[in-house]
């Protein structure tokens, strides 16, 4: 048994949607979680600055005393995690990328895949270069969709603004008739409902959150490291704009949100 919360971190709001999975399938586990809502967007940034941001991060987990780290972030997850590892060997850390790919995996009949997420994330080609590793028939077709964060953000998600933005960057990858997508950015789970509208019954939308939820939950039983609290703890850390912050979560989470903080991330 470890009482000791999980940390989770993402460039804004986005990693709510692992959040969720966490609370509904992990019931007894407290979280922190830290949303970077003064530097959101990571997907238009560097390599070298979203592994900077990510370690800050991690660092100010660490000094919440958190027992394992999921890193809700594709764009981190794509772009930094091995370095990630190399700096904080001694945390155990889930990231998103493997449980997408692992899901998509189980998913695909027709083994073309689609996969969206951020320019950074697109950009890297860890998704189809993880796909192709385990099926080199596999056809994985990637596309940056850097409206959609902002849409979620705004709380666009289901306007009929929405529905044009997503049905036009969806069109090259229906057009190979993929039978999979995989939603490769923390905030496109919100839109799930939209692209719904726009994919329909035949393609199949793979949120990597679910997976992981599942891999973190792995880690803690094979290290003991559980815990079946009745009244876990959920504290919420941003870099700015906590009142947003608080709004847009408890709509999204059906909570109300207690415990919310600023953090001088820079300093960490
Ligand atoms: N949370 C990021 C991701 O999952 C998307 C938002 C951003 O660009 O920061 O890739």
């Amino acid at each position: 048994m470890d009482s000791r919360p999980i940390g989770i971190f993402d460039s804004g709001v986005g990693g709510l949607t692992v959040v969720k999975e966490v609370m509904n399938n992990l019931a007894g586990e407290s979280i922190v979680y830290f949303g970077d809502t003064a530097r959101v967007p990571y997907g238009s940034k560097s390599k070298q600055t979203v592994t900077r941001f990510s370690a800050q991060i991690i660092r100010f987990l660490l000094s919440q005393d958190v027992k394992a780290i999921i890193i809700a972030c594709n764009t981190v997850s794509s772009n930094s995690i091995e370095e990630l590892r190399e700096m904080f060997p001694d945390i155990p850390m889930v990231e998103v990328v493997g449980p997408g790919v692992h899901m998509a995996l189980r998913t695909t009949r027709s083994g073309k895949i689609g996969v969206v997420g951020t320019q950074a994330t697109i950009a890297s080609h860890k998704y189809p270069e993880l796909l192709i590793e385990q099926n080199e028939a596999l056809e994985v077709y990637g596309k940056a969709c850097p409206l959609f964060v902002p849409l979620v953000e705004d709380g666009w998600a289901n306007h009929n603004v929405a529905f044009e933005v997503v049905a036009e960057y969806l069109k090259p990858l229906l057009e190979k008739n993929i039978d999979s997508l995989i939603l490769g950015c923390t905030h496109y789970p919100m839109l799930t409902h939209t692209i719904k509208k726009v994919v329909g019954d035949q393609v199949e939308l793979i949120n990597p959150a679910e997976e992981a939820a599942k891999r973190m939950e792995d880690i803690l039983v094979k290290n003991n490291m559980t815990s079946d609290d009745e009244k876990p703890e959920y504290k919420f850390y941003v870099s700015d704009s906590e009142e947003r912050f608080k709004e847009m979560a408890q709509i999204f989470l059906h909570k109300p949100i207690e415990h919310i903080a600023t953090v001088p991330i820079e300093e960490y």
